[in-house]
């Protein structure tokens, strides 16, 4: 009874704030951007038709930022001896109390303990894995449910080393099992999600009403309409009833990739899980300040990045998809060079002279240079772990120009 209060009143403050919205905002019923949760039909629903898409996306990073813990998604080792996380061996740290922690894999669910003090006297804390965030490509994040809360989990999985490390955000050397989970992390990770709050910071949810990964949705809207109008033959009359990007404006095509590329560091002025493909970002988030950033963080911030390039504000068509198709999983970063040559021609590079035509095969890693951040680190035991990004400026990095410059 609780529950469906929570949200009947949520959807209440949800509708009214669109209510006062600018007109601009204000969408046709009908349309994929005015949609119930019931008019989401998910990805399944689309394959019968769109198998081209459909096969390929469910192979992507998006598709799999998050998803339930289970052999499929756990991707780490929970093998006896390389399930086990040091951070102060008491056998070599005289007087400290030892801590490590233990990932196991039992008959219900994957676990994690954390394990400290003295050989007599041990204090542990267990968790399940519930859930996981982040695909692999360079790790992923375990999240755990009590209640209505969803946590993070104190150890994380690392894919350079195939290694076990301290979750980014907790402190080296702690037994910490508190960060919460608010629907910022899971609107960038996750389709949706049901907060019983509209405190942009409250950790309660539906739990029932998770949808993991990244859907077609996300992107083209709900689909429910468009089936309809496919099954009964009106949608060649009546309209196609879904959003498809290509036909946005291009800031408006960038802002859907903005939603979640665009940094960490903003504020909602919108409930998490409102924005409509095709509307303005900034009817949602709060102008960022103008970029100052010249590098990627973690979270990287491709757009204002890409924005500064002058590749993009001379090509007022340039988008993301320029280089992109997210239906698809990425290619090696050299491949993405016959993009740049659909633009400009290599004799217009100012090392073709010296290098010739073998510079064909790779613009990338001099135009757009792989750069370690600051941002994602885990301090775990005596090591740093630390995520490498592509700068998303495309320019010529100096530090090139002066290699190239000696070389003459
Ligand atoms: C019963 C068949 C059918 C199903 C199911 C279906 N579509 Fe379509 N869809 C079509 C046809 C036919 C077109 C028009 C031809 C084309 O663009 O491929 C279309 C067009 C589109 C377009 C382009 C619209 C435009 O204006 O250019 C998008 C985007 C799209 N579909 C997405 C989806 C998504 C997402 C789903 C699942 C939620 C889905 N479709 C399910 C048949 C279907
Ligand atoms: C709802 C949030 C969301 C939206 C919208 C979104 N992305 Fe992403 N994107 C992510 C997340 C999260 C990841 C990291 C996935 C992972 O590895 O766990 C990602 C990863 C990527 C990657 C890296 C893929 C890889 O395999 O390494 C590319 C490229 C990308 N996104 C491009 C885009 C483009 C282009 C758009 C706009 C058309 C877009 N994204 C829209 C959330 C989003
Ligand atoms: C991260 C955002 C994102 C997701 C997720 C996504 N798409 Fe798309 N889709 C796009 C963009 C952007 C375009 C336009 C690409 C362009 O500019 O050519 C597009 C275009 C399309 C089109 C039109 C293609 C054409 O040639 O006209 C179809 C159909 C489509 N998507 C289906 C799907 C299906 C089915 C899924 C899920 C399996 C899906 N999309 C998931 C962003 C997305
Ligand atoms: C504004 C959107 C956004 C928010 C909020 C966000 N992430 Fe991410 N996250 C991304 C994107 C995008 C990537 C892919 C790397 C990149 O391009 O920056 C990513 C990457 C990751 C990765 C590495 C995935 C991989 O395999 O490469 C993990 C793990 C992760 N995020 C977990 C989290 C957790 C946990 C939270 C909440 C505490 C969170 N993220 C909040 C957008 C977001
Ligand atoms: C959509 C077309 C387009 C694409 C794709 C494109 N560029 Fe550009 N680029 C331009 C334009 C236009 C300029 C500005 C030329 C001018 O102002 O004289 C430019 C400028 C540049 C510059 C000079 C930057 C500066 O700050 O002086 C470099 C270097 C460059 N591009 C490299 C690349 C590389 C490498 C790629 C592929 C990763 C690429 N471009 C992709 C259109 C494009
Ligand atoms: C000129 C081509 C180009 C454009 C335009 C472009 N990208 Fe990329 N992007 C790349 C290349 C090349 C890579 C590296 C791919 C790889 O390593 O396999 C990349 C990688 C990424 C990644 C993976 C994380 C990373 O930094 O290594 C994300 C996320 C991403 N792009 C998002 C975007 C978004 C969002 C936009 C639009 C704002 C965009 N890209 C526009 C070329 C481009
Ligand atoms: C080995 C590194 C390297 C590779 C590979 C490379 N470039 Fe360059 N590029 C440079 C440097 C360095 C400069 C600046 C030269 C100077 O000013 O002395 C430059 C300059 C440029 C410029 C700016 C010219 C101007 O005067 O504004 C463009 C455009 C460009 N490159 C495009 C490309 C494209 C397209 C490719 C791939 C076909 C490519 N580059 C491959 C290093 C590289």
């Amino acid at each position: 009874m609780i529950r469906v209060g929570a949200s009947l009143l949520l959807s209440l403050i949800v509708w009214l704030y669109h209510s006062g919205q600018s007109a601009n905002q204000i969408i046709a019923s009908g349309s994929p951007g005015h949609a119930g949760r019931g008019d989401y039909v998910g990805d399944t629903a689309c394959t019968s038709c769109h198998g081209q898409q459909s096969t390929s996306y469910i192979h992507t990073s998006h598709s799999l930022t998050s998803r339930p813990v289970n052999k499929d998604s756990v991707l780490a080792s929970f093998t006896e001896g390389r399930n086990i996380l040091t951070i102060v061996d008491s056998t070599n740290a005289a007087g400290q109390p030892g801590l490590y922690f233990k990932m196991e894999e039992k008959e219900d669910g994957y676990y994690q303990t954390a394990v400290t003090g003295f050989d007599s006297q041990l204090l542990t804390r267990t968790a399940r894995m519930d859930l996981v965030t982040g695909s692999g490509v360079r790790g992923a994040t375990y999240l755990y449910w009590e209640g209505d809360q969803l946590f993070e989990l104190p150890v994380s999985y690392w894919t350079d080393g195939h290694r076990w490390i301290n979750s980014p955000g907790y402190t080296n050397g702690t037994v910490d099992f508190s960060r919460p989970i608010n629907p910022g992390c899971l609107e960038c990770h996750a389709s949706y999600i049901q907060p019983l709050s509209t405190d942009p910071m409250a950790n309660h949810y539906d739990r029932t009403s998770l949808v993991t990964g990244i859907t077609c949705e996300r992107c083209h809207g709900a689909g429910a309409e468009h089936l309809a109008r496919q099954r009964d033959g009106t949608a060649g009359t009546a309209g196609q009833a879904i959003l498809n990007p290509a036909r946005f404006p291009r800031d408006r095509q960038v802002d859907l990739c903005a939603l979640c590329h665009n940094g960490i560091r903003r504020e909602a002025t919108a409930p998490a899980f409102s924005y409509v493909p095709g509307q303005p970002l900034s009817n949602y988030f709060k102008p960022l300040p103008v970029s100052t950033a010249e590098h990627p963080d973690v979270h990287g911030n491709q757009v204002g990045l890409l924005e500064r390039s002058r590749c993009y504000l001379s090509s007022p068509q340039m988008s993301c998809s320029t280089c992109h198709d997210v239906h698809a999983v990425e290619r090696p970063a050299a491949a993405y060079s016959e993009r740049c040559l659909n633009c400009h021609k290599w004799q217009s590079c100012g090392v073709s002279k010296r290098l010739g035509h073998a510079i064909t095969n790779n613009c990338i890693d001099c135009h757009m240079p792989v750069e370690q951040t600051n941002v994602i680190v885990s301090e775990t035991g005596d090591r740093i772990v630390q995520a490498s990004m592509r700068n998303h400026w495309i320019k010529v990095y100096p530090s090139l120009r002066s290699k190239s410059a000696a070389k003459h």
